[in-house]
């Protein structure tokens, strides 16, 4: 009998052995093509020599040292290397371990910032329907998914949240991307002036929308647009790039495709590539400067933040990314993968929509593909398909509740930025035999 408190009480799980590249091998020797990195985290696939061996040399140096008392010399390198193609303005790192940390220490300094130049009256987080940023309270708090926060709603503080930008399912039939953009956008504005705009800290929101929706990308200027509202009424800008940045989607920041800066930025999952566990908090400048010129002191810090071999790692994580050209490979896979999805299941009666950018790719599936009806959520298609895909050797992240938290299923592809031709081609073949035994 195990111990372990899985998160499923009756799963029964295969023993993960071994990694080689974009496989997982199991304890009995089957392998899995790992298209969702997990959560979207093994950006590297479950080999990567370069990474393994900057561990190993950290470890021999210095495994640990408590931050209050010492920095190292790989968590000064790789705020370095992390600012250095930064969005404007972005100054920064604050370090963590993963991404609910990293949108807890961004809620915070939002708060303390507003404090510090005078402006304690702020308190108002609005983010956006059907987003996740995290588990911790504050994070779940401020994520939109009903689903996710429902029997802990006593617990949460008070946000407020927005329509998202789902240009497959609310985009109307008379409207521009453009137009429907603004539409959406607008609504910010009109939450901000609701709330009173003096009383509002930030607007949070994921650039590309991950575990939730489905990666579902923003129409073009909606962003521009967002940026200009909160510009306009002194609110910060929080992207969470946990699962969307890093690479994900061909550029290392996911925002940058959408030509604006945010306040703050978090990231983790590809940070560490699964190899260590880190996630981290890029601040502006101008937050910094507004602390260091206040009290000098952000009153907050975990235990392990800058972690010396967490740093190690993910400082080699983003030496591989540039010396392996990798973003060029995660644009070209991504593109094949968009191509030989609709190739294979784009015909498909309950495919209803492909979305997604670069290697970070999202497919709805609906009971009626002319009307968008979703299954019905009793039927679990979701859980059925991930059972079915891990059957066939294929791990992809199915997840229901994607149109409200309730209805609507699609399915997360987040593959390694190493895959190759062959292997995008098998993710999407293994899809679509997967497809075809659950739905057909
Ligand atoms: C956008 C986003 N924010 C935050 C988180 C939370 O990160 P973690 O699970 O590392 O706490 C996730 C995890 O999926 C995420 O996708």
């Amino acid at each position: 009998m195990s111990h372990v408190f899985h998160r499923h009480t009756h799963a029964a799980l295969p023993v993960a052995a071994r990694g080689e590249g974009v496989y997982i091998i199991d304890s009995n020797g089957r392998r899995y093509l790992d298209a969702s990195g997990g959560a979207a985290v093994s950006c590297l696939g479950h080999s990567h020599a370069g990474v393994i061996a900057a561990i190993k040399k950290q470890l021999d140096s210095i495994a640990y040292a408590h931050t209050s008392f010492f920095t190292n010399q790989p968590l000064e390198e790789l705020a370095d290397a992390l600012i250095e193609s930064a969005p404007a303005g972005l100054q920064r790192v604050y370090f963590v371990s993963g991404g609910s940390e990293a949108v807890e220490a961004g809620l915070k300094l939002a708060r303390q910032y507003a404090v510090e130049r005078g402006e304690s009256q702020r308190r108002h987080v609005i983010a956006r329907r059907q987003s996740y940023h995290g588990n911790t309270l504050g994070a779940l708090a401020t994520g939109g998914n009903e689903w996710r926060r429902e029997q802990f709603r006593p617990l949460l503080i008070d946000t407020h949240h927005i329509a998202p930008c789902y240009a497959y399912r609310d985009q109307r039939p008379d409207e521009t991307a453009e137009a429907y953009g603004l539409r959406v956008a607008d609504e910010l504005a009109d939450k901000i002036e609701e709330l009173g705009a003096d009383s509002v800290l930030a607007f949070v929101a994921e650039p590309v929308v991950g575990a939730t929706a489905g990666a579902v990308p923003p129409v073009p200027g909606y962003f521009r647009r967002i940026r200009e509202i909160c510009d306009e009424h002194g609110v910060l800008l929080m992207l969470d790039e946990v699962m969307c940045g890093m690479g994900r989607t061909g550029s290392l920041y996911a925002c940058e495709q959408d030509g604006i800066a945010p306040d703050l930025l978090t990231i983790a999952k590809g940070l560490g590539a699964g190899y260590q566990p880190i996630g981290a908090l890029l601040v502006s400048e101008k937050i910094f400067a507004t602390i260091r010129d206040g009290s000098g002191f952000f009153q907050h810090g975990h235990t392990y933040m800058g972690h010396p071999t967490a740093c190690a790692a993910a400082l080699a994580v983003q030496h591989a990314i540039r010396d392996e050209g990798l973003l060029n490979n995660v644009m070209a896979m991504g593109e094949r993968l968009d191509a030989a999805l609709r190739a294979r299941i784009g015909d498909h009666p309950h495919v209803g929509d492909i979305r997604g950018r670069g290697l970070f790719r999202g497919v709805e599936l609906v009971a009626d593909r002319h009307t968008k009806a979703p299954f019905d959520p009793g039927r679990k298609v979701n859980a059925m398909i991930k059972k079915e895909a891990m059957a066939r050797g294929l791990m992809c992240y199915p997840m229901g509740g994607t149109i409200d938290g309730r209805r609507g299923d699609h399915v997360l592809l987040a593959p390694p930025f190493i895959i190759n031709a062959a292997q995008v081609d098998a993710v999407a073949d293994l899809l679509g035999q997967t497809l075809e035994a659950v739905l057909l």
